[in-house]
């Protein structure tokens, strides 16, 4: 397998890819199952933004995913699941079995009125049978749309809406720790308002009762009994939609990335393979869940496309205790282990004696993601969990860019904690400042902003190209604006510092604060709402809520539960509010807009320093707003 294996060498690949990008990424491309070559690598033009890549090329990601590799390692194990109990059985596939159990599905689809193009919903456990349902969209040519299992009916609903499903893909319910969470009833709820959706397929996984609406509603287990085996790939264009992933934005509408087939697999491919320094035999863990832009990239695509062995873990880090990731790296052996920051600080503030059963031998390199780690937990990591042995890969990057842009290859390249360090050849980060220019040189800090594409990078949002536009090429003329401030250090190194935007980082989740504003004024009590971050130990942010009620209500804590309950029902338990405030009015100009930067220091518990609220309508809401805050 093709990698990086020195430092010297990254100097050299990352200046030919920036010298000949086309010919560079072209030469990532030629291993790949291909119909028919590409025309022409590259068309691009940030304006519009119109990016094609590998344009006339022809292909099915899942040939590259699962065919190509069945002569070789058919026999060896591409996919282990590790249930939610330890009690239960382990599941494995091999690249055969894999490969069987996703064409038997695709033609389950395929009977179900599913074609190329449309677009499925999936929402599951983190189960194998979804990643059997992405792969078999995707064998199908269906443009899949997965959601995150911890979002309720609402955010479910217009996720659904916006893509216009025609199929959902769920099972009865999900076990989370000691808990089971009725997944089917939350379908049943959003499908109120979705009649585009003709057909509903259920796994059957906790056997909890659930109701089948007939002529809708098939069981999975029924329905792959007699299912061939026997599937041909569609045959795709390299700009075909491979898939929809929702992400917050500033406005309470999420947006549809998309990604399209040949880019995404070509960026996702190669960034695995270098930053992980993956090798065959490894066993590649990967903790984020399918509905993150993590769980597509490299859980599923990412070590399917390099031949690896994928884990797959149903449960939480804290059940039965916290030693449950150190657990089962030492049963299944894992190689590479890739999670969140908020699980290292969560878990470290639980203390050593969970982690001290644990020989973690197995352990090569480890690696964080979605959220800045700080140097504490970075070390944390490294001592004892790493013992000083392994690289940790701090990578950067987003759903819209499909795959890592930023990040040490592991014992290849330098780390140095809270530091995402280096751009991967192919990546083009420039800095600027907030008047869009150019900041030169090191020890500068700005706007982080990418000047060139690269195939991982997203092609547009769903049914609406202008908020894509407006929202990363429209702030920076000719450029990909991230939304996130970044340090490059005296070395060269960078470091993000977080998201200059109204979205916050909620244990490495990204969820809009309007999106949350949106479920909280659901409450019938509640005129009006504002939602802020504020630091947070071991979320890294928190969620602080402003609420205006319409009456007074004498019982407010009975009403703060009243407003997480109903965020937890329509948005999801992600998003509930750490701290709530009853105010009698928010800062706001006298245009309307309100003040978040005055509701951020206040939240932040800075007090002293609000800058000019001169502008204000009514500055004396600041006073009051200001005593009653914790
Ligand atoms: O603010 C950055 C933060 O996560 C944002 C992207 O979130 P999302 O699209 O949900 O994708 C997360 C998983 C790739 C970024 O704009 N972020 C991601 N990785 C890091 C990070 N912040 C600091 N360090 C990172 N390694």
């Amino acid at each position: 397998m093709n990698r990086i294996t020195s430092f010297e060498q990254y100097q050299q690949e990352y200046k030919r890819s920036v010298e000949t990008p086309e010919a560079f990424w072209a030469e990532q491309a030629e291993q790949f199952t291909w119909h028919k070559k590409w025309d022409n690598v590259l068309e691009w033009n940030f304006d519009e933004p119109s990016i094609k890549w590998f344009i006339g090329g022809q292909l099915n990601i899942t040939e590259n995913c699962l065919d190509r590799h069945l002569e070789k390692r058919g026999n060896q194990t591409a996919l282990i699941w590790e249930p939610n109990n330890p009690e239960d059985e382990v599941r494995k596939f091999t690249y055969k079995e894999l490969h069987s159990e996703v064409c038997r599905f695709a033609n389950v689809l395929k009977k179900n009125g599913a074609k190329k193009g449309d677009r499925i919903c999936i929402y599951m456990p983190m189960i194998p049978e979804l990643t059997i349902a992405v792969l078999a969209c995707a064998r199908i040519g269906a443009i899949h749309s997965v959601v995150f299992g911890g979002f309720s009916f609402k955010s479910l609903s217009d996720r659904i809406h916006d893509a216009d499903c025609n199929v959902v893909i769920t099972s009865d319910g999900a076990y989370r720790g000691a808990k089971e969470i009725p997944l089917k009833n939350v379908i049943d709820e959003a499908l109120l308002t979705c009649p585009s959706v003709k057909k509903v397929i259920v796994y059957k996984h906790i056997n909890t009762e659930v109701k089948m609406e007939s002529g809708r509603d098939v069981w999975w287990q029924d329905e792959i009994k007699n299912s061939s085996a026997d599937c041909p790939a569609e045959i795709m264009d390299a700009e075909d939609m491979l898939f929809i992933l929702y992400t917050s934005g500033s406005t309470g509408k999420p947006k549809g990335v998309v990604h399209t087939i040949a880019g995404y697999m070509t960026f996702v491919d190669y960034t695995f393979r270098n930053v992980f320094q993956y090798n065959d035999g490894d066993i590649f863990w990967c903790t984020a869940d399918v509905g993150w832009i993590t769980g597509h990239s490299y859980l599923v695509y990412g070590p399917l496309l390099a031949g690896g062995t994928t884990l797959m873990f149903e449960g939480i880090p804290t059940y039965p205790d916290a030693g449950r990731f150190w657990q089962v790296i030492d049963k299944h052996q894992v190689a590479i282990f890739y999670t969140a920051p908020t699980a290292i600080r969560s878990l470290e503030a639980l203390g050593l004696d969970f982690v001290k059963p644990y020989k973690l031998d197995s352990l090569k390199v480890l690696g964080t993601v979605g959220e800045p780690i700080n140097e504490f937990a970075w070390n944390w990591y490294n001592e004892n969990i790493g013992k000083k042995k392994c690289p940790i890969v701090d990578t950067w990057w987003q759903t819209e860019t499909g795959g890592i842009m930023i990040s040490p290859l592991a014992g290849i390249t330098k780390t140095k904690p809270g530091f995402a360090t280096l751009p991967l050849p192919g990546v083009q980060p420039i800095l600027l400042d907030e008047q869009g220019k150019e900041l030169q040189g090191n020890n500068v800090e700005g706007r982080l902003c990418f000047k060139f594409p690269w195939p991982g990078i997203i092609r547009t949002t769903y049914q609406n190209h202008k908020r894509c536009k407006e929202t990363y090429f429209e702030t920076f003329k000719g450029y990909y604006f991230t939304g996130d401030a970044c340090k490059r250090d005296e070395e060269g190194y960078y470091h993000i510092s977080g998201r200059v935007d109204d979205v916050i980082k909620v244990s490495g989740h990204l969820l809009g604060t309007s999106e949350i504003e949106n479920a909280i004024d659901q409450h019938p009590d509640i005129v009006e709402s504002a939602v802020v971050g504020f630091p947070h130990e071991i979320k890294g942010w928190g969620i602080y809520a402003f609420v205006i009620c319409e009456h007074e209500r004498k019982d407010a804590d009975a009403l703060k539960k009243e407003i997480i309950e109903t965020v937890t029902k329509n948005m999801g338990a992600i998003a509930k509010p750490d701290k709530i405030q009853v105010v009698q009015g928010l800062p706001k100009t006298r245009s309307g807009k309100i003040m978040r930067r005055i509701l951020r220091k206040i939240a932040e518990g800075d007090l002293s320093n609000l800058g000019d609220t001169s502008t204000l309508l009514d500055p004396s809401i600041v006073e009051e707003i200001k005593k009653g805050a914790h």
